[in-house]
């Protein structure tokens, strides 16, 4: 018997890098994030940690979203999911954006601040800022007694255990399964969901960790997609709705670890400049998992074909109309639109990692970036 394995290979799962270990730890993590907060008999979310009263949910009247990074493409996703089931009007800020404008705030603004690590300089000087403006500040981190978790007045733990690769991934997901408890919760206490949609939450998010496992079995194209465009120089991501807020976070997976330069696009928004940077075998990752709006991302899809662009286009299963307008097609398990975010970032998060080993860079440690950002 002859051992193929070091320690350190060990600590990683078996995995060449963390993040390839992190992003199988996804349906996991996802669990663990709704263990203990789903009563699926019952059909409710139950969030015991939080200390806001109903009285105090019923007040709030503004939610400012504040943090850094995959943490702030988190809290676009967020937005969404609150703004549908609360009706409480959300803004989304960047903590170094937030802190130096004249934000308008009312004294039942709640403020939620997210942060994987929980002392993001610039996450942790905005909460202060809100904390002596006498806001309530309700905090969603991973790591239990960071200062994040220690000054906001209620937290919302996620449970994606430790994440040592410096590109994000499962922080992100169970971030977006945090939120969506959030609103579901939320949006029970100011009863405005049915005890139907209620139960149908729950099932879905009770569904989830599996169907994230199916997504898992993409990486073999993902692999084969990363490596035909390996001397790639410029890369598209495009969708509309909550497939734009993911497409940020797809590109800037790429852009941390592959090197490879991304820009993400509102997909109507490309015929008011970007098209013209579409020439001949330009990649572009088509996202179209809203079935609501699937008809204008596909018009968008086809201008960007036209210019001779290679689309690898996301859409769930069932959905054959796609193939015939992009050059490769993943397909994703069937979601409801909202919880989608969760499963279309998967390949995103594969498609990076297999370009950046393909290009031979360090994974796990990519140049100029720390995993944890404490200056301002
Ligand atoms: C750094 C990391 C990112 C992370 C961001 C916010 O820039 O490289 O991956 O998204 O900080 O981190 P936080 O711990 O506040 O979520």
């Amino acid at each position: 018997y002859k051992v193929t394995w070091d320690a350190v290979s060990a600590e990683r799962g078996g995995y060449d890098h963390f993040m390839m270990k992190e992003i199988h730890e996804q349906p996991k993590a996802i669990r663990d994030t709704l263990t203990g907060r789903l009563d699926e008999t019952a059909g409710q979310v139950k969030l015991p940690e939080l200390k806001l009263s109903t009285q105090e949910i019923n007040e709030i009247d503004r939610i400012h979203i504040v943090a850094c990074g995959t943490s702030w493409h988190a809290g676009l996703v967020g937005k969404s999911m609150l703004e549908k089931m609360t009706r409480i009007p959300v803004e989304v800020d960047i903590a170094s954006e937030y802190r130096y404008r004249d934000v308008l705030h009312t004294s039942n603004t709640l403020v939620i601040v997210i942060s994987q690590s929980g002392e993001t300089a610039d996450t942790l000087a905005a909460l202060r800022d809100c904390k002596k403006k006498g806001l309530r500040v309700l905090a969603i981190t991973n790591v239990v007694g960071s200062s994040v978790a220690r000054e906001a007045d209620d937290v919302l733990i996620t449970w994606a255990g430790p994440e040592i690769a410096v590109a994000s991934t499962k922080a992100y997901t169970t971030q977006l399964i945090a939120l969506c408890l959030l609103s579901i919760y939320f949006a029970q206490v100011k009863g405005l969901m049915s005890s139907d949609d209620a139960h149908d939450w729950v099932t879905q998010l009770a569904n989830l960790p599996q169907l994230a496992e199916q997504v898992l079995d993409t990486a073999p194209q993902l692999e084969k997609f990363a490596a035909d465009w390996v001397h790639a120089e410029d890369t598209f991501f495009i969708g509309r709705g909550l497939d734009f807020s993911v497409a940020l976070e797809g590109s800037l997976k790429l852009k941390e670890i592959s090197y490879i330069h991304a820009e993400a696009y509102a997909a109507g928004e490309l015929k008011h400049g970007t098209l013209a940077l579409i020439t001949d075998g330009v990649p572009v990752i088509a996202i179209a998992t809203q079935p609501h709006l699937y008809e204008k991302t596909l018009s968008n899809i086809k201008e960007v074909k036209a210019r001779g662009a290679f689309v690898l286009g996301i859409t769930w299963v069932g959905n054959q109309d796609l193939a015939h307008s992009v050059d490769e097609v993943i397909y994703l398990p069937q979601q409801c639109a909202e919880l989608s975010p969760v499963l279309t970032v998967i390949p995103l998060q594969l498609l990076a990692y297999y370009a950046a080993v393909a290009r031979g860079n360090d994974v796990d440690k990519p140049r100029n970036l720390a995993k944890s950002v404490t200056v301002e």
